[in-house]
């Protein structure tokens, strides 16, 4: 029985040796994931990964939940965070509460993770008060896409970098132990990770951050659409997927599959 990475022990290493994290939505990819990365993720990006949804704002607790049980059954090792989806937290504290306390409870996991700033402070405030260890997310927030117009980089203008400065320390100072900076321009993710007591993991910020994390179908090649500038690809399973599918479908037509070891109730030559 391995014990797993516990948030205090993340949250111990601001400054330290970098946080790794991926996402994972199933069982399978939690179990190949889990005894190398620090943090699991099952981020919503799932709606669009796993779902082909345009956005991730239908995303629901439900799906949320199915997903994370998904995930802490096929680990033991790594601190397991649940994206809190759009609309389950930001109407109020309670709400987020109800919401934060069924992901817990009905996933095993130890953490949450929601989008915002400093509108968001209070009720970070009133999750961890309460015992729920919450990471936040700032910069690209891909629930705000109608607010922000899209998917582009995030603190070109010195204002647009005071204001995502500002949101890290008030989602910090509210007592998140990690903050996501998605998106945002070098300087301020070396700048953010700088100013705030919270573990900085980085997606597409800065090398200077106290962790990264990606989108594990990004970095293996496993999710057809749209790839961002800051996925690195780390291996290329796409190609690996069609070429067994094609050589299964020709075993099949000529009648080359099933073999006879793959079958009952025939003796093996000898
Ligand atoms: O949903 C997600 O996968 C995320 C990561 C990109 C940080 O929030
Ligand atoms: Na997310």
């Amino acid at each position: 029985q391995v014990k797993r990475v516990s948030v205090p022990e993340i949250a111990a290493r601001k400054g330290k040796e970098p946080v790794s994290m991926l996402t994972a939505y199933t069982v399978s990819v939690a179990r190949l994931l889990d005894p190398h990365v620090d943090c699991l993720l099952v981020g919503d990006s799932l709606g669009m990964v796993l779902y082909g949804m345009d956005s991730t704002l239908p995303v629901t607790v439900d799906m949320m939940i199915a997903h994370g049980a998904a995930v802490v059954r096929g680990s033991s090792h790594a601190c397991v965070v649940v994206d809190m989806p759009w609309a389950s937290y930001q109407e109020s504290p309670q709400q987020a509460f109800r919401n934060a306390a069924r992901i817990l409870a009905e996933t095993g996991c130890q953490a949450v993770k929601l989008e915002g700033g400093e509108e968001m402070a209070d009720t970070v405030d009133f999750l961890v008060r309460r015992g729920i260890p919450v990471v936040g997310h700032v910069g690209l927030t891909p629930q705000a896409v109608n607010a922000l117009g899209g998917y582009k980089a995030r603190g070109r203008s010195e204002a647009e970098q005071q204001k995502i400065l500002g949101d890290a320390r008030a989602i910090s100072e509210a007592g998140a132990f990690a903050i996501v900076v998605e998106g945002v321009v070098e300087p301020l993710g070396r700048l953010v990770t700088e100013q705030v007591g919270a573990v900085t993991i980085g997606i597409g910020a800065s090398a200077a951050c106290d962790g990264q994390v990606l989108v594990s179908d990004d970095m293996l090649g496993l999710f057809g659409g749209f790839t961002p500038k800051f996925v690195k690809r780390y291996a290329d399973i796409g190609p690996l997927v069609a070429e067994a599918a094609k050589a299964y479908t020709d075993d099949v037509r000529a009648r080359r599959f099933p073999g006879p070891e793959h079958v009952f109730g025939v003796k093996k030559p000898t």
